[in-house]
């Protein structure tokens, strides 16, 4: 306890830039996960998870996924279950200094389920700059955006191609790793002159959206026997930015803000029941090549609660019944306000506050 508290006393005045010996306190302190220095410090302008809808009372449809398969795997991975997809599936995208998060992985999902529902056939990234720039709906752009809204663009107006920033993939790649809270006017051309494929033609849809309860078996389900990997969002905590591997769960810092990723598949690590996710901060962060695990079971900071999921049009699916919104965007969340505290570690976070109270 008393070590505890003088980590308490001392991670306020240390947060700024995490320094050798913030690192070797967490690394100290536990074991499911390991502490180090990312090629970056300012996660807070990378996020971007607003919510899965802007209206608190909105009830998302809500799918109970049928197992197809008899028995949950102790250990799963995209990757290897859908080898003709693991490029697509594994392919760590970079969201830049724009809060997109919501766009990228809600267009990694996309793009994994088209290729999976159609066995690779159509193997294609779908374009996070097509939802940043054009869907004016689904929230700021670069400022945060709703994961719910961006698939329901995928339903009414579809997604064009797109792949990584300075890579001449698709029609619309990445088109600037330093938005910081500006996003490019919607130009509904290919903004790749080499692609073959006008814009209007480029376009794939979504069949159907649905929020998938916060049940562990249910999240598995889904993945294993509803389409693939899902959209998830969790609460940004000061040490995620330290994160290099193992199995993330919260220790200390304040709340940065939200984001969103995808998940790919789950496992067990030195006793430790994980997710197996997908950031969108390009292959450099953390030591797993983009990736990160995080504790499952437990709706560790939120990571349970806002996962939603849909069916692509192509392969096999059944007509498309469009859901029309009337959207009320409400003006984002500011980063850091509102602590959450369910679902993460608890006690730290009550110091902590009781210390920036004594504090100021
Ligand atoms: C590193 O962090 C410790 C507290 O964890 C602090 O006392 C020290 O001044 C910091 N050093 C630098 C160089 O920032
Ligand atoms: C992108 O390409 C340009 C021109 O080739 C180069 O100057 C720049 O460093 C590249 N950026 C990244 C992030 O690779
Ligand atoms: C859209 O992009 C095309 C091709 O890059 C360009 O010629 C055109 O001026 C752009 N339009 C707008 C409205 O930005
Ligand atoms: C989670 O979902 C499974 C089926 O998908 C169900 O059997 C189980 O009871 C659910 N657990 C909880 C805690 O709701």
């Amino acid at each position: 306890m008393q070590k505890l508290l003088l980590l308490c006393a001392l991670l306020p005045l240390s947060w700024t830039k995490p320094n050798a010996s913030l690192i070797n306190q967490i690394n100290s302190q536990q074991s499911a996960w390991t502490a180090g220095i990312n090629p970056f410090d300012d996660i807070e302008s990378r996020l971007g998870f607003l919510g899965i809808h802007p209206d608190p009372n909105f009830k998302p449809e809500i799918k109970e996924p049928q197992a197809t398969q008899n028995v949950i795997p102790e250990t799963f991975d995209a990757r290897e279950y859908w080898p003709e997809c693991a490029d697509i599936i594994g392919n760590i995208r970079n969201q830049g200094k724009c809060s997109s998060s919501w766009a990228f992985a809600a267009a990694e999902v996309m793009s994994d389920r088209l290729c999976i529902a159609t066995n690779g056939k159509v193997k294609i990234q779908l374009s996070p700059e097509d939802l940043i720039d054009c869907c004016h709906y689904c929230g700021n752009q670069c400022k945060g955006g709703y994961t719910y809204y961006a698939w329901n663009y995928f339903m009414l107006t579809g997604l064009v191609s797109g792949g990584d920033y300075n890579t001449s993939t698709g029609c619309q790649p990445y088109s600037e790793l330093n938005y910081y809270r500006i996003t490019p006017p919607c130009n509904t051309t290919c903004q790749n002159d080499k692609y073959p494929i006008p814009y209007v033609s480029d376009k794939h849809f979504g069949d159907s959206i649905y929020y998938i309860p916060q049940n562990e078996t249910a999240i598995q389900n889904e993945i294993l026997s509803g389409g693939g990997p899902v959209v998830a969002a969790f609460d940004v905590y000061g040490d995620f930015k330290i994160y290099r591997d193992g199995v993330y769960i919260y220790t200390s810092g304040a709340l940065f803000g939200r984001t969103a990723v995808k998940i790919i598949g789950w496992g067990t690590e030195n006793g430790w029941a994980y997710w197996l996710a997908a950031n969108s901060w390009g292959k450099d962060w953390g030591a797993l090549g983009g990736f990160f695990k995080i504790r499952r079971g437990t709706n560790e900071c939120g990571f349970e609660e806002s996962i939603i999921a849909g069916q692509v049009r192509e392969g096999g699916s059944t007509s498309p019944t469009p859901v029309t919104f009337t959207a009320t965007v409400t003006p984002p969340t500011t980063p850091g306000s509102g602590v959450r505290v369910a679902g993460c570690g608890i006690g730290l976070v009550l110091s902590m506050m009781l210390f920036y109270l004594l504090k100021f």
